[in-house]
């Protein structure tokens, strides 16, 4: 059985110029491999006093008892800014909580189930795409996850003019800001100015005006009566139940940026990793194909099941739980300290960086069994749930917790199902993908796999 690839860890003893350069390039290698012991992990310099909380009792204190006053900080949506305006994901206090009062009712479980065909069609779609051979499959996730995207939120596939202007825009973005700004981790002073490239600016105007324009051709859709019943309909005709009010263009163009970001970056690399580790445990990828062969009646039929029929998955449910565990797409949640505190004896300044690492909770020694193997087949164990319950965070958890949570769930079940009735996956001898945390927790050098025609196997 192959063990899961993890990240470089720095050495204990590292300087901090050093530490600082590593920060700028990979936020999972600073950090040293004892976090997957420790409790608590305090940085104090001049410029940056951070700690990351490691475990339940703080987490749940940070995340669900007192979110008030652990706020995200001003810093990450200075960083930020340029793309997402004043998005739900950026915004704190009166302001988020009326935004999330008119995007919720959008991911109810309900909804989803109106959504499920648009998902269906996007499987499809790439499942069509698919080539047999090495495929780099961090790219093909990308793309699929947009297009699911675009096809829920406004009805297009990505081949949408549109559509595919904003995700090949986007991915230029993002190659010259990493929106997981390690930057953002460091407390520079307020008077200092952010620094945006000329392309970086360019690349999010550019965006920003795309999706301004496919919002504001849905108002006036709206209006006409003409409008179709998808998620981007439903967030842009919902009141908020308190002041009654709906999002302008241009708050409703925020969301679609967070919504287009949050949505595909993470599935994508949610997807990729867990084809990875699919491809590299062939015994338990024998037991999902056969899971996936309920696809075929409907395949060959060609009608949509109903959203239910996911329920017939529940080991790819678990494979995929299992792989958010181990890489969750957002590594790290940054707040701050809103008030004064004290944690775990430590005196903890107003403005003091909050650090919950998902990823660090995933595999912690003190929650986990052994936490680094990759065995989906613990989800069907009972003393998983208070694993789970104390050091399971992918989604985030509490009020701010992720709104698409059951929405990338039921997209990943689908597309995993969907590939895996077609494809049989493999490893490519040594091209062992290393994780780093860029955007999302990606693979350095992408994830590498050979597909082969499931049905040409002797
Ligand atoms: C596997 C896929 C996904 C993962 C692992 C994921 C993870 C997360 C996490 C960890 C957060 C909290 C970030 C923080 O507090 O700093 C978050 C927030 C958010 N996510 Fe997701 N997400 C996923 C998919 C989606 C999808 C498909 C959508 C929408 C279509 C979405 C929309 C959002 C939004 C709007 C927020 C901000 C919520 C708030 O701050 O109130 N996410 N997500």
């Amino acid at each position: 059985m192959t063990r899961p690839p993890m990240p470089a860890h720095r050495s204990d003893r590292v300087s901090l110029l050093k530490h600082l350069a590593m920060f700028r390039t990979d936020i999972l290698a600073t950090q040293p491999a004892r976090l997957y012991r420790a409790k608590m992990a305090e940085v104090k310099l001049p410029f940056l006093h951070s700690v990351m909380v490691n475990t339940p009792d703080l987490v749940r204190l940070v995340l669900q008892d007192r979110p008030k006053d652990f706020p995200k900080s001003d810093r990450v949506r200075e960083g930020l800014r340029l793309l997402l305006g004043n998005s739900v994901f950026v915004t704190n206090g009166p302001t988020w909580e009326r935004q999330r009062r008119m995007i919720d009712p959008a991911f109810e479980g309900g909804r989803l189930r109106d959504t499920f065909p648009a998902m269906w069609d996007a499987a499809e779609a790439t499942a069509a795409r698919m080539q047999a051979g090495q495929v780099e499959i961090e790219a093909a996730m990308s793309h699929a996850a947009a297009d699911v995207i675009f096809r829920t939120l406004f009805s297009v596939p990505i081949e949408d003019e549109t559509a595919a202007q904003v995700y090949h825009t986007f991915r230029a973005h993002q190659r010259t800001a990493p929106i997981l700004n390690p930057a953002a981790l460091v407390r520079f002073p307020r008077w200092m100015p952010r620094i945006f490239s000329r392309e970086t600016r360019a690349t999010a105007a550019r965006i920003r005006a795309l999706i301004t324009q496919m919002t504001e051709a849905r108002m006036a859709a709206i209006k006409a009566g003409s409008a179709p019943d998808d998620l981007a309909t439903k967030i842009m005709t919902t009141r908020d139940p308190v002041t009654g009010d709906m999002f302008d263009t241009e708050e409703m163009v925020d969301q679609v940026a967070i919504f287009f970001l949050a949505g595909h970056e993470t599935s994508a690399s949610a997807l990729a990793w867990t084809l990875y580790l699919i491809a590299t445990h062939p015994d338990w990828q024998v037991l999902l194909a056969t899971e996936a062969a309920a696809l075929r009646p409907y395949l060959e039929s060609g009608a949509v099941p109903e959203f239910g029929f996911l329920k017939r998955f529940p080991l790819i449910r678990d494979t995929f739980r299992e792989a958010l565990r181990l890489y969750p797409p957002v590594p790290m949640l940054v707040r701050e300290t809103a008030q004064r505190e004290v944690f775990r004896k430590r005196k903890l300044g107003v403005g003091t960086q909050v650090i919950v690492s998902p990823w660090h909770m995933g595999r912690h020694e003190a929650i986990w069994p052994d936490p680094h193997a990759f065995r989906p087949e613990r989800w069907q164990e009972p003393a998983t749930r208070e694993h789970a319950r104390d050091g399971y965070l992918p989604f985030s958890a509490g009020p701010r917790v992720c709104t698409g949570a059951g929405f990338a769930m039921a997209e990943a079940v689908l597309i995993l199902a969907r590939l895996l009735h077609d494809w049989e996956l493999s490893a490519i001898p040594g091209k062992v993908p290393v994780p780093i945390a860029h955007m999302t927790v990606r693979a350095r050098d992408g994830i590498w796999l050979e597909l082969c025609p499931r049905a040409a196997k002797p």
